[in-house]
């Protein structure tokens, strides 16, 4: 699985932690930013991922910023992305099984590392249930157009 991950100065601590995590666990990977903790506008950064990961280039995204909150209402505007902010491994797996995020946010500033992770593993492994879900996806698909 291809992973774009992304962060803004709020994010960038643990960014460096999940792609630590990342290359630990063999899981390919592609960083676009930020790379320090210098000020950058978190917008940006979710749109480049959230385009990559709805043109299909990338199967999946991680995105951080301080609370995870403003980098994944941003993300939310890319047609094709779904992503949950988590801060939980209960939301985790339950973003992926019943919401198929294809996204997930993350709050630097609101979760440790050790949950963090925790909440990335769930959502590596987590696949998407289908079935009644599918169609209730597929009406958020449609809210796009
Ligand atoms: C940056 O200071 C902070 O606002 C940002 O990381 C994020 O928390 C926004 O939602």
């Amino acid at each position: 699985m291809k992973i774009a991950i992304g962060s803004d100065h709020g994010g960038f601590r643990l960014k460096e932690e999940i792609k630590d995590y990342l290359r630990q666990q063999g899981v390919e990977h592609t960083d676009f930013g930020t790379y320090s903790t210098a000020s950058v506008d978190y917008p940006d950064i979710a749109q480049t991922v959230g385009e990559k990961v709805a043109a299909g280039e990338f199967e999946r995204g991680i995105l951080i910023c301080g609370t995870g909150i403003g980098i994944s209402i941003a993300a939310n505007k890319v047609p094709g992305v779904r992503a949950a902010l988590c801060g939980d491994v209960f939301s985790a797996r339950m973003s992926r099984e019943h919401n198929n995020a294809n996204i997930l946010a993350l709050g630097e500033r609101v979760i440790g590392s050790g949950l963090a992770l925790m909440i990335v593993q769930t959502w590596l492994e987590a696949e998407f249930a289908g079935g009644r879900h599918a169609r209730r996806v597929e009406k958020i698909s449609a809210l796009e157009k």
